[in-house]
């Protein structure tokens, strides 16, 4: 018989990625999103002509909304991923990013607690800006949490939740803090398809400060695959820190997509359009997890890196509607 497993935010770049996996396995999956600004097209992902799937257009901070939906279908397991994602909107504004972060994640612990029924995971999809901003070494699960943006700060906030549900109520949970994704169904406010957008239209290719600061890229397809096999084979109580050991500053991604796109498309010198702006507030300089833990338990990524950056640009090519 299908597991009912429960999927938030599943509208979602990682969470629609995500569901693209699982609906050809043995889940009946309920996905819950309010459909926020970043959501992607239900009709492009097309997941209703599967019917092991059902959508509900629920907000995760109104308790009673989720709750009756929790209590409807019993989950074994659930996986977190609604949230507001965007640092710069957490600059802008934090009050959403409390509310869908903390108060929607509470919500959504405190109606699982509640449940009687057989109840297995309750998954965590956490990032490594709660540990701030590291010059040298890396983070791991033991590392302290210090987040600098609002942002960083809400998602801490709600993984201290989730650890207190573990260790108060035996709530069976598991955490994840993931490095910088990149791939098909980003919405286009972040740095990937903000370059690619320039690249197409050749507009300015705004790049941070100095370009220096560094992040760790992982592809969504091995982001997600980490998941499905914590699921199967992840310790509750735990937190497992995910990365893939690619580390690059934003301005060697920015040349680096200019040099795949110029590749492509015959153009020239696209380098040039590269452009640098204010820096962004707070701006943390790297983020690089250590993800011994999890490749110990069997877990490795598997996408080769300049492949996997072509294929998103070629995605984001035959899908230009998704950046306009
Ligand atoms: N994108 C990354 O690089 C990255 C890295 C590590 C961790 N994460 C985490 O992974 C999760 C998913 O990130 P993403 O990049 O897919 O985000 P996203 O912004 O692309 O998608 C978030 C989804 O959640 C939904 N949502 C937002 N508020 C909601 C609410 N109140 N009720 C119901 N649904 C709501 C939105 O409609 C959207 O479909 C987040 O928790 C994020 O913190 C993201």
């Amino acid at each position: 018989m299908k597991k009912n497993i429960l999927v938030t935010g599943g509208l979602g770049f990682i969470g629609s990625n995500f569901i693209s996996k699982i609906i050809k396995m043995n889940y009946n999956i309920v996905n819950v999103d309010c459909k926020s600004y970043a959501s992607v097209d239900p009709d492009i992902l097309k997941f209703n002509l599967f019917n092991n799937y059902k959508f509900y257009e629920i907000n995760i901070n109104n308790y009673d909304d989720i709750n009756n939906v929790i209590k409807k279908y019993s989950f074994e397991k659930i996986i977190h991923f609604a949230a507001e994602s965007h640092v710069d909107n957490s600059i802008e504004d934090s009050l959403i990013f409390a509310k869908t972060n903390i108060l929607g994640t509470i919500n959504i612990l405190e109606s699982y607690k509640n449940l009687e029924s057989n109840k297995k995971l309750f998954l965590h999809v956490s990032t490594d800006e709660v540990f701030g901003s590291i010059e040298t070494d890396r983070f791991n699960e033991i590392s302290s949490y210090k987040p600098n943006s609002p942002y960083a700060a809400s998602k801490a906030s709600s993984d201290h939740f989730v650890k207190a549900y573990f260790e108060t109520h035996n709530l069976p949970v598991i955490i994840t803090n993931c490095t910088n994704n990149y791939g098909k169904y980003q919405h286009k406010e972040k740095f990937i398809p903000t370059i690619i957008k320039s690249l197409i239209s050749r507009f300015k290719i705004p790049v941070y400060g100095n370009g220096k600061n560094i992040r760790e890229w992982i592809s969504v397809e091995d982001h997600v695959d980490a998941l499905i096999f914590l699921i199967n084979n992840g310790k509750i109580g735990e937190s497992y820190c995910i990365g893939s050991g690619e580390e690059l500053s934003n301005i060697e991604l920015a040349n680096k997509l200019c040099s795949i796109y110029d590749k492509i498309t015959n153009k020239t010198n696209s380098n040039s359009l590269i452009s640098y702006i204010k820096d962004r507030k707070g701006h943390d300089f790297r983020y690089a997890v250590d993800s011994s833990k999890i490749n110990k338990l069997g877990w490795k990524n598997k996408y080769n890196f300049n492949d996997s950056l072509e294929n998103t640009l070629l995605w984001y090519l035959d899908n230009k509607d998704f950046l306009t």
